[in-house]
């Protein structure tokens, strides 16, 4: 029998909140206030207040908080920026257009940075250091960031996947000079549109990207920069401001459900997502590797169980890359190219019910038992 497991979840989020965002938006319309003004303040301040720092900043999604905090930082142009090549292309993509040449280095197990093989990569010339917390996994940050500090290089975090995700207890976000966000609406903190946003407990770096967001201007009328307009909205923010008020309960949702499909798939040949017991994973996605990746794929479809690939092409084999301007770290990319051909993320989202997440488990399971020993 075909089980009709769907992976997208945001129509379902959006549905369970209609209610309460009726009559957020009514009275926004009513106010006016379209652009900033009190919602962003408030959304601004709750994100601080949960990643633990001094300010967040918001924009108007997490490749501009990317780029604005390279720009905001002062990094030269045609100076080298380390991340890894299995993130969303964003990440590499907002090196690029600031001037800053990509320096791709490989992976653990954990499928973030290599701290091994980051600090061989550093060179003089290299003024930041990416680190992704793919998925949802804290990278090993703690250690990245004493790299980077005895180094004398930048460190920013891409955190669009990790909202409130953690490591030894402190949020991620807090350990680099920023720690960038995406609140699209497939994020675990997701508007109804593109959103983003940075966070720092830097003052200056806060104040510079405040005004990068909103064209240079100090006030209404003296530009004080050439900035570009990377303003949040203030309908987005009231949504996400509901939002919100549900993240703490969703988030131990997904936890408790990616311990349940941990506990249903723990006697099969395929490896489960880590859990080191000092990182707190937020499951934006929950991925497993199996060499038979296409097949169990293929077989999950037939039973109706939508899957996905988080990312089937690293960022080095994308056609885009034939231009040259990635480089590659002198160990290679081999452990980020064996994952890319084995990763499978299952269907997970807060709202998933227990039935759907039994069903695919079922089928796993089925896929591995059907299979010659
Ligand atoms: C790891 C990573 N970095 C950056 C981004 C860019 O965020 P956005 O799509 O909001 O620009 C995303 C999400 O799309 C992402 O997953």
């Amino acid at each position: 029998m075909s089980s009709h497991v769907s992976f997208a979840h945001v129509d379902t989020e959006n549905a369970a909140l209609v209610d309460e965002f009726l009559p957020v938006l009514k009275e926004r319309l009513a106010g006016g206030v379209f652009i900033g003004g009190e919602e962003v303040d408030r959304l601004e301040r709750r994100i601080a207040r949960l990643h633990q720092v001094e300010h967040a900043v918001a924009v108007n999604s997490g490749t501009d908080a990317l780029r604005l905090t390279f720009r905001a930082l002062g990094i030269p142009r045609g100076t080298t920026g380390i991340t890894v090549a299995n993130t969303f292309v964003a990440t590499v993509g907002a090196l690029l257009s600031e001037g800053i040449n990509p320096l791709l280095v490989d992976v653990g197990a954990d499928e973030n940075v290599d701290v091994a093989a980051l600090e061989e990569a550093i060179t003089p010339d290299t003024s930041v250091v990416v680190a992704v917390h793919l998925r949802g996994l804290p990278a090993e940050i703690a250690a990245v960031r004493e790299i980077c500090a005895r180094r004398g290089v930048h460190l920013v975090e891409d955190c669009a996947q990790a909202v409130l995700a953690s490591a030894g207890g402190v949020p991620v976000g807090a350990f680099g000079v920023a720690g960038c966000f995406s609140l699209h609406p497939l994020k675990n903190l997701g508007a109804c549109g593109d959103a983003g946003v940075v966070v720092t407990n830097d003052d200056a770096l806060a104040a510079e990207l405040r005004l990068l967001r909103n064209h240079g201007l100090r006030d209404r009328d003296t530009v004080v920069r050439w900035g570009e307009n990377s303003r949040l909205d203030a309908l987005q923010a009231s949504l996400l401001n509901v939002k919100l008020d549900h993240l703490e309960e969703w988030t131990r949702r997904r936890r408790d459900l990616a311990a349940r499909y941990d506990e249903l798939l723990a006697d099969l040949p395929l490896v489960l997502p880590p859990r080191p017991e000092d990182r707190v994973h937020v499951y934006h996605r929950y991925s497993v590797m199996t060499e038979h990746r296409d097949a169990l794929r293929a077989h999950l479809a037939d039973a109706g169980v939508q899957t996905a690939v988080h990312y089937p092409i690293p960022i080095h084999r994308q056609p885009a890359a034939r231009g040259g301007q990635l480089r590659i770290a002198g160990r290679g990319l081999a452990v980020t190219e064996r994952q890319a051909g084995q990763i499978l993320s299952l269907p997970l989202h807060p709202l998933m019910p227990e039935r759907d997440l039994r069903a695919t488990a079922r089928e796993v399971r089925a896929f591995f038992e059907s299979r010659p020993r």
